[in-house]
C-alpha cells in the first residue's frame, strides 16, 4: 500500500488523536515511562501544553501522519531558565504497526533541523532504556553519544530493574 507521510508541528485541535497515541504507545511497549494508563492527561491539559509549546522558541512537538492517520510524534522539552534553556529533552514514539519503516528516523531528522534553527537549543538529551536497541541504534545514527548509564533507570512490570543509557548530542549550525 502507498502511504502519503505529512510531518508537522502539532496543533491545539491534535490534542485528542495526540493523547490515543501516547496512550497506545503506552499499552505497545514497556521501552517508555508510559504504561497501560498512557499519558494520563485531558483533552484540555493536552491543548494548554500544546500551546505552550507552539509559543515558546526552545520546545516543539511534532506528528508524523500517514494517509491523514497520526503514526508517530517527537517531542522536545526545555526548561525556561537562562542556564539551561538550550538544552532540549527528546520524546520519540511510533505505532507499532509502522516500526521499522524509517519513520523514527525521519522525525528525528527534523527534530534536529528545528533545533539547529530554533537558534536557543545547543544540545539535545534523551535517556533510553539499554535494551531498547533499535532506539539506541537510531540514537547513534543521528549523531547521539552514549554519556552515561543509569543502573536501575527504569523498573518495569514485575520489579525487574534496567539499564538505562543517557544520551546527547551537540546542535551547531
Ligand atoms: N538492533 C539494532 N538495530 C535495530 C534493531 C535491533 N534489534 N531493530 C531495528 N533496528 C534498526 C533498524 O534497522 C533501523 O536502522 P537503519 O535505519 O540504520 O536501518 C532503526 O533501528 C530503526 O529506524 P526507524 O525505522 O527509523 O525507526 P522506527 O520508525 O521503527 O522508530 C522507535 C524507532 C521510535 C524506537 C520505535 O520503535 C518506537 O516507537 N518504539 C516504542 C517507543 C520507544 O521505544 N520510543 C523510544 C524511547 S526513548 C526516547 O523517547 C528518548
Amino acid at each position: 500500500m502507498e502511504y502519503d507521510l505529512l510531518v508537522r508541528e502539532a496543533e491545539v485541535q491534535d490534542a485528542s488523536v495526540l493523547i490515543a497515541l501516547l496512550d497506545q504507545i503506552g499499552q505497545e511497549s514497556s521501552f517508555t515511562s508510559l504504561d497501560e494508563n498512557g499519558i494520563a492527561m485531558t483533552a484540555s491539559e493536552m491543548q494548554h501544553f500544546i500551546d505552550k509549546q507552539a509559543q515558546s522558541d526552545n520546545q516543539i512537538t511534532l506528528l508524523a501522519f500517514l494517509n491523514d492517520e497520526l503514526a508517530g510524534v517527537i517531542n522536545i522539552t526545555a526548561d525556561q531558565r537562562p542556564r539551561v534553556r538550550h538544552i532540549g529533552d527528546v520524546f520519540l514514539g511510533i505505532k507499532k504497526a509502522y516500526w521499522g519503516n524509517g519513520l523514527g528516523s525521519i522525525l528525528m531528522e527534523e527534530a534536529i533541523e528545528w533545533a539547529k534553527s530554533s537558534g536557543s537549543i545547543r544540545r539535545l538529551q534523551l535517556t533510553v532504556q539499554k535494551r531498547n536497541l533499535a532506539a539506541v541504534h537510531l540514537y547513534k545514527k543521528m549523531g547521539f553519544i552514549i554519556e552515561g548509564l543509569q543502573e536501575r533507570g527504569a523498573c518495569i512490570e514485575g520489579g525487574e530493574f534496567l539499564d538505562v543509557y543517557q544520551m546527547g548530542r551537540l546542535i551547531d549550525k
